[in-house]
Protein backbone atom coordinates (compact mmCIF):
# COMPACT_ATOMS: atom_id res chain seq x y z
CA UNK A 1 0.00 0.00 0.00
CA UNK A 2 0.85 3.57 -0.91
CA UNK A 3 2.56 5.87 2.52
CA UNK A 4 -0.01 7.66 2.24
CA UNK A 5 -4.31 7.28 1.43
CA UNK A 6 -5.17 10.63 -0.36
CA UNK A 7 -7.18 8.69 -3.23
CA UNK A 8 -9.46 6.03 -3.55
CA UNK A 9 -6.61 5.03 -6.71
CA UNK A 10 -3.77 4.57 -4.24
CA UNK A 11 -5.27 0.71 -3.65
CA UNK A 12 -5.10 -1.90 -6.22
CA UNK A 13 -7.25 -4.41 -6.85
CA UNK A 14 -5.50 -6.65 -4.19
CA UNK A 15 -5.10 -4.13 -1.59
CA UNK A 16 -8.63 -3.36 -1.24
CA UNK A 17 -9.82 -6.65 -1.07
CA UNK A 18 -7.04 -7.07 1.59
CA UNK A 19 -8.69 -4.27 3.46
CA UNK A 20 -12.34 -5.62 3.22
CA UNK A 21 -11.13 -9.11 5.00
CA UNK A 22 -8.89 -6.98 7.62
CA UNK A 23 -12.17 -4.83 8.20
CA UNK A 24 -14.04 -7.83 8.68
CA UNK A 25 -11.76 -9.63 11.14
CA UNK A 26 -11.35 -6.42 13.25
CA UNK A 27 -14.94 -5.93 13.41
CA UNK A 28 -15.35 -9.96 14.57
CA UNK A 29 -12.35 -9.11 17.32
CA UNK A 30 -13.83 -5.96 18.13
CA UNK A 31 -17.56 -8.18 18.51
CA UNK A 32 -15.78 -10.67 20.24
CA UNK A 33 -14.27 -8.63 23.46
CA UNK A 34 -10.61 -9.43 21.88
CA UNK A 35 -8.58 -6.05 21.72
CA UNK A 36 -5.72 -4.83 19.27
CA UNK A 37 -2.96 -3.14 20.12
CA UNK A 38 -1.76 -2.07 16.55
CA UNK A 39 -1.38 1.99 18.41
CA UNK A 40 0.10 1.11 21.07
CA UNK A 41 1.72 3.55 22.45
CA UNK A 42 1.15 5.60 19.30
CA UNK A 43 -0.81 9.07 18.38
CA UNK A 44 -2.86 10.65 15.52
CA UNK A 45 -3.14 14.38 14.90
CA UNK A 46 -7.16 14.74 13.35
CA UNK A 47 -7.03 17.86 11.08
CA UNK A 48 -10.64 18.87 10.50
CA UNK A 49 -11.75 22.39 8.36
CA UNK A 50 -15.08 21.29 7.87
CA UNK A 51 -17.81 19.92 10.71
CA UNK A 52 -17.93 16.03 10.98
CA UNK A 53 -19.46 13.20 12.68
CA UNK A 54 -18.83 9.77 11.21
CA UNK A 55 -15.22 10.70 10.52
CA UNK A 56 -14.44 12.39 13.52
CA UNK A 57 -16.05 9.82 15.77
CA UNK A 58 -15.14 6.75 13.74
CA UNK A 59 -11.69 7.97 13.55
CA UNK A 60 -11.15 8.38 17.77
CA UNK A 61 -12.72 5.21 18.55
CA UNK A 62 -11.24 3.77 16.08
CA UNK A 63 -7.90 4.82 17.16
CA UNK A 64 -8.85 4.09 20.62
CA UNK A 65 -9.86 0.43 20.26
CA UNK A 66 -6.38 0.05 18.67
CA UNK A 67 -4.71 1.30 21.82
CA UNK A 68 -3.62 4.84 20.43
CA UNK A 69 -4.47 7.87 21.20
CA UNK A 70 -5.91 10.68 18.54
CA UNK A 71 -5.30 14.73 18.83
CA UNK A 72 -8.45 16.59 17.48
CA UNK A 73 -6.98 19.80 16.07
CA UNK A 74 -9.60 22.22 13.98
CA UNK A 75 -7.96 24.10 11.59
CA UNK A 76 -8.96 27.70 12.61
CA UNK A 77 -7.12 26.87 16.10
CA UNK A 78 -4.20 25.81 14.33
CA UNK A 79 -4.39 28.20 11.71
CA UNK A 80 -3.47 25.61 8.73
CA UNK A 81 -2.48 27.74 5.72
CA UNK A 82 -2.50 31.24 7.52
CA UNK A 83 -1.15 30.82 11.03
CA UNK A 84 1.61 29.05 9.26
CA UNK A 85 1.83 26.77 6.09
CA UNK A 86 0.49 23.39 5.41
CA UNK A 87 4.06 22.00 5.16
CA UNK A 88 5.15 23.33 8.22
CA UNK A 89 2.22 21.93 9.89
CA UNK A 90 3.12 18.61 8.31
CA UNK A 91 6.72 18.95 9.19
CA UNK A 92 5.96 20.06 12.60
CA UNK A 93 3.06 17.22 13.49
CA UNK A 94 5.49 14.30 11.97
CA UNK A 95 7.95 15.26 15.09
CA UNK A 96 5.83 14.40 17.65
CA UNK A 97 2.71 11.96 15.74
CA UNK A 98 2.50 8.48 14.21
CA UNK A 99 -0.03 9.59 11.67
CA UNK A 100 -2.33 12.62 10.39
CA UNK A 101 -6.12 12.63 9.07
CA UNK A 102 -7.07 15.42 7.50
CA UNK A 103 -10.73 16.66 6.36
CA UNK A 104 -9.85 19.82 4.01
CA UNK A 105 -11.46 22.04 1.24
CA UNK A 106 -8.78 21.70 -1.03
CA UNK A 107 -7.49 18.52 -2.62
CA UNK A 108 -4.39 20.19 -2.55
CA UNK A 109 -4.10 20.58 1.14
CA UNK A 110 -4.19 16.97 2.00
CA UNK A 111 -1.24 16.20 -1.31
CA UNK A 112 0.71 19.29 0.61
CA UNK A 113 0.22 17.69 4.03
CA UNK A 114 1.56 14.41 2.34
CA UNK A 115 4.30 15.88 0.28
CA UNK A 116 5.93 17.09 3.47
CA UNK A 117 4.94 14.78 6.48
CA UNK A 118 7.35 11.97 6.91
CA UNK A 119 4.38 10.13 8.90
CA UNK A 120 1.38 8.67 7.19
CA UNK A 121 -1.31 11.06 5.66
CA UNK A 122 -5.15 10.13 5.40
CA UNK A 123 -7.33 11.69 3.51
CA UNK A 124 -10.73 12.58 5.86
CA UNK A 125 -12.70 14.01 2.72
CA UNK A 126 -11.46 16.90 0.19
CA UNK A 127 -13.45 18.93 -2.16
CA UNK A 128 -12.31 16.05 -4.82
CA UNK A 129 -12.28 12.38 -2.73
CA UNK A 130 -13.83 10.43 -0.02
CA UNK A 131 -11.84 7.50 -0.23
CA UNK A 132 -11.94 6.21 3.31
CA UNK A 133 -16.02 6.64 2.83
CA UNK A 134 -16.13 4.10 -0.15
CA UNK A 135 -13.73 1.59 1.09
CA UNK A 136 -16.09 1.39 3.91
CA UNK A 137 -18.84 1.11 1.39
CA UNK A 138 -17.88 -1.77 -1.11
CA UNK A 139 -16.78 -3.60 2.71
CA UNK A 140 -20.24 -2.97 3.51
CA UNK A 141 -21.28 -5.03 0.16
CA UNK A 142 -18.36 -7.58 0.58
CA UNK A 143 -19.64 -8.37 4.35
CA UNK A 144 -23.25 -9.25 2.34
CA UNK A 145 -21.59 -11.42 -0.03
CA UNK A 146 -22.56 -9.17 -3.11
CA UNK A 147 -20.24 -10.49 -6.08
CA UNK A 148 -18.68 -7.57 -7.47
CA UNK A 149 -18.32 -8.59 -10.73
CA UNK A 150 -22.15 -9.11 -11.71
CA UNK A 151 -23.36 -6.01 -9.55
CA UNK A 152 -24.64 -2.75 -11.21
CA UNK A 153 -24.76 0.26 -8.88
CA UNK A 154 -26.86 3.67 -9.88
CA UNK A 155 -24.47 6.63 -8.19
CA UNK A 156 -27.92 9.43 -8.37
CA UNK A 157 -27.14 13.04 -7.84
CA UNK A 158 -24.24 15.39 -7.23
CA UNK A 159 -20.86 13.68 -9.27
CA UNK A 160 -19.08 15.20 -5.92
CA UNK A 161 -16.50 13.79 -3.68
CA UNK A 162 -17.82 10.29 -2.24
CA UNK A 163 -19.23 10.14 -5.96
CA UNK A 164 -15.40 10.26 -7.56
CA UNK A 165 -14.15 7.68 -4.72
CA UNK A 166 -17.18 5.35 -5.23
CA UNK A 167 -16.54 5.26 -9.24
CA UNK A 168 -12.88 5.02 -8.52
CA UNK A 169 -13.28 1.50 -6.26
CA UNK A 170 -16.19 0.33 -8.27
CA UNK A 171 -13.55 0.66 -11.45
CA UNK A 172 -10.77 -1.61 -9.59
CA UNK A 173 -13.66 -3.84 -8.05
CA UNK A 174 -15.07 -4.46 -11.34
CA UNK A 175 -18.23 -3.15 -10.42
CA UNK A 176 -20.34 -1.34 -13.11
CA UNK A 177 -21.57 1.96 -12.32
CA UNK A 178 -23.61 4.48 -13.93
CA UNK A 179 -23.68 7.79 -12.68
CA UNK A 180 -27.02 10.33 -12.96
CA UNK A 181 -27.20 13.91 -12.51
CA UNK A 182 -27.58 16.77 -14.43
CA UNK A 183 -25.54 18.70 -16.74
CA UNK A 184 -22.86 20.87 -15.33
CA UNK A 185 -22.97 18.67 -12.18
CA UNK A 186 -20.53 15.20 -14.04
CA UNK A 187 -18.17 13.95 -12.05
CA UNK A 188 -14.36 15.66 -12.51
CA UNK A 189 -13.13 14.65 -16.19
CA UNK A 190 -9.82 13.49 -14.25
CA UNK A 191 -11.34 11.17 -11.93
CA UNK A 192 -13.50 9.92 -14.84
CA UNK A 193 -10.31 9.44 -17.02
CA UNK A 194 -8.59 7.45 -13.66
CA UNK A 195 -11.68 5.40 -13.44
CA UNK A 196 -11.32 4.37 -17.10
CA UNK A 197 -8.02 3.99 -17.11
CA UNK A 198 -8.17 1.18 -14.35
CA UNK A 199 -11.13 -0.62 -16.42
CA UNK A 200 -13.67 0.88 -15.06
CA UNK A 201 -17.25 -0.03 -17.20
CA UNK A 202 -18.42 3.39 -16.26
CA UNK A 203 -21.21 5.21 -17.62
CA UNK A 204 -22.43 8.99 -17.32
CA UNK A 205 -26.41 9.91 -17.68
CA UNK A 206 -28.37 12.61 -17.17
CA UNK A 207 -31.38 10.06 -16.80
CA UNK A 208 -31.47 8.94 -13.53
CA UNK A 209 -34.95 6.58 -14.29
CA UNK A 210 -32.59 4.67 -16.84
CA UNK A 211 -29.61 4.79 -14.45
CA UNK A 212 -31.72 3.50 -11.93
CA UNK A 213 -33.49 0.27 -13.82
CA UNK A 214 -32.46 -2.87 -13.00
CA UNK A 215 -29.61 -1.76 -10.76
CA UNK A 216 -29.07 -3.79 -7.71
CA UNK A 217 -27.53 -0.55 -5.57
CA UNK A 218 -28.56 2.95 -5.80
CA UNK A 219 -26.68 5.58 -4.22
CA UNK A 220 -26.93 9.15 -3.18
CA UNK A 221 -25.72 12.18 -1.39
CA UNK A 222 -26.41 15.76 -0.57
CA UNK A 223 -27.01 18.00 -3.80
CA UNK A 224 -25.03 20.48 -1.55
CA UNK A 225 -21.69 19.54 -0.16
CA UNK A 226 -19.87 21.50 2.40
CA UNK A 227 -18.56 24.20 1.24
CA UNK A 228 -21.28 25.25 -1.36
CA UNK A 229 -23.73 26.46 0.67
CA UNK A 230 -24.29 29.72 -1.47
CA UNK A 231 -24.88 27.52 -4.34
CA UNK A 232 -28.12 25.90 -2.66
CA UNK A 233 -31.10 27.51 -4.26
CA UNK A 234 -29.72 26.73 -7.67
CA UNK A 235 -28.41 23.26 -6.82
CA UNK A 236 -32.14 22.72 -5.46
CA UNK A 237 -33.36 23.47 -8.96
CA UNK A 238 -30.69 21.82 -10.47
CA UNK A 239 -31.50 18.01 -8.77
CA UNK A 240 -34.92 18.37 -8.86
CA UNK A 241 -35.61 15.20 -10.79
CA UNK A 242 -33.16 13.64 -9.09
CA UNK A 243 -34.52 12.65 -5.71
CA UNK A 244 -33.98 9.08 -4.79
CA UNK A 245 -37.69 8.26 -3.88
CA UNK A 246 -40.49 5.56 -4.11
CA UNK A 247 -40.97 6.22 -7.32
CA UNK A 248 -37.34 6.02 -8.48
CA UNK A 249 -36.59 3.07 -6.88
CA UNK A 250 -39.21 1.48 -8.17
CA UNK A 251 -37.06 1.17 -11.09
CA UNK A 252 -34.34 -0.87 -9.65
CA UNK A 253 -34.22 -4.48 -8.82
CA UNK A 254 -36.69 -5.45 -5.93
CA UNK A 255 -33.50 -6.19 -3.86
CA UNK A 256 -31.97 -3.51 -4.32
CA UNK A 257 -29.93 -1.48 -1.52
CA UNK A 258 -29.81 1.75 -0.68
CA UNK A 259 -27.02 3.84 0.20
CA UNK A 260 -26.12 7.22 1.26
CA UNK A 261 -22.68 8.01 3.25
CA UNK A 262 -24.50 10.54 5.48
CA UNK A 263 -25.38 13.28 6.70
CA UNK A 264 -28.31 12.90 4.53
CA UNK A 265 -30.36 16.27 3.63
CA UNK A 266 -34.20 14.57 4.06
CA UNK A 267 -36.10 16.10 1.45
CA UNK A 268 -33.88 16.70 -1.05
CA UNK A 269 -31.70 14.28 -2.33
CA UNK A 270 -33.39 11.47 -0.36
CA UNK A 271 -37.10 10.59 1.01
CA UNK A 272 -37.40 9.69 4.47
CA UNK A 273 -39.15 6.41 3.71
CA UNK A 274 -36.62 5.23 1.28
CA UNK A 275 -33.71 6.53 3.89
CA UNK A 276 -35.38 4.79 6.28
CA UNK A 277 -36.69 1.78 4.27
CA UNK A 278 -36.39 -1.93 4.81
CA UNK A 279 -33.43 -1.81 1.83
CA UNK A 280 -31.44 1.01 3.59
CA UNK A 281 -27.86 -0.07 4.68
CA UNK A 282 -26.36 3.03 5.95
CA UNK A 283 -26.27 2.93 9.05
CA UNK A 284 -24.17 -0.33 8.30
CA UNK A 285 -21.66 2.05 5.92
CA UNK A 286 -21.57 4.34 9.08
CA UNK A 287 -20.66 1.38 11.59
CA UNK A 288 -18.25 0.13 9.27
CA UNK A 289 -16.43 3.38 8.72
CA UNK A 290 -14.87 2.60 12.12
CA UNK A 291 -13.33 -0.86 11.28
CA UNK A 292 -12.59 -0.01 7.61
CA UNK A 293 -10.52 2.75 9.00
CA UNK A 294 -9.17 0.66 11.30
CA UNK A 295 -8.19 -1.06 8.64
CA UNK A 296 -6.37 1.44 6.68
CA UNK A 297 -4.20 2.76 9.35
CA UNK A 298 -2.94 -0.94 9.95
CA UNK A 299 -2.25 -1.18 6.41
CA UNK A 300 -0.22 2.05 6.29
CA UNK A 301 1.70 1.51 9.75
CA UNK A 302 2.77 -1.92 8.36
CA UNK A 303 1.25 -3.69 11.27
CA UNK A 304 0.65 -7.21 11.74
CA UNK A 305 -2.41 -8.72 13.42
CA UNK A 306 -0.29 -11.38 14.53
CA UNK A 307 1.65 -8.54 16.80
CA UNK A 308 -1.54 -8.04 18.44
N1 LIG B 1 -19.94 10.41 5.86
C1 LIG B 1 -19.17 11.27 6.56
O1 LIG B 1 -17.98 11.45 6.29
O2 LIG B 1 -19.81 11.86 7.61
P1 LIG B 1 -19.24 13.10 8.43
O3 LIG B 1 -19.24 14.28 7.50
O4 LIG B 1 -20.22 13.28 9.57
O5 LIG B 1 -17.87 12.80 8.91
N1 LIG C 1 -20.42 15.33 -0.35
C1 LIG C 1 -20.55 15.61 1.07
C2 LIG C 1 -20.11 14.43 1.86
C3 LIG C 1 -20.18 14.58 3.35
C4 LIG C 1 -19.67 13.37 4.07
C5 LIG C 1 -19.74 16.84 1.43
O1 LIG C 1 -18.63 16.99 0.92
O2 LIG C 1 -20.23 17.67 2.20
Amino acid sequence: MNRHFLSAADLTRDEALELFALAAELKQRRKSGRPSTTLAGKTFAMIFEKPSLRTRVTFEVGITQLGGHAVHLAAREIGLGTRETVPDVARNLSRWVDGIMARVYAHATVTDLARHATVPVINGLSDLEHPCQAVADFFTLYERGVDFTTMRMAWIGDGNNVCHSVMILAALLGVSIVVACPPGYEPDAGVQATARRLGGRLEITEDARAAASGADVLYTDVWTSMGQEAEHERRLEAFSRYQLNETLVGFAKPSALIMHCLPAHRGEEITDTVLDGKRSIVLEQAENRLHAQKAVIHKLLGGSLDDT
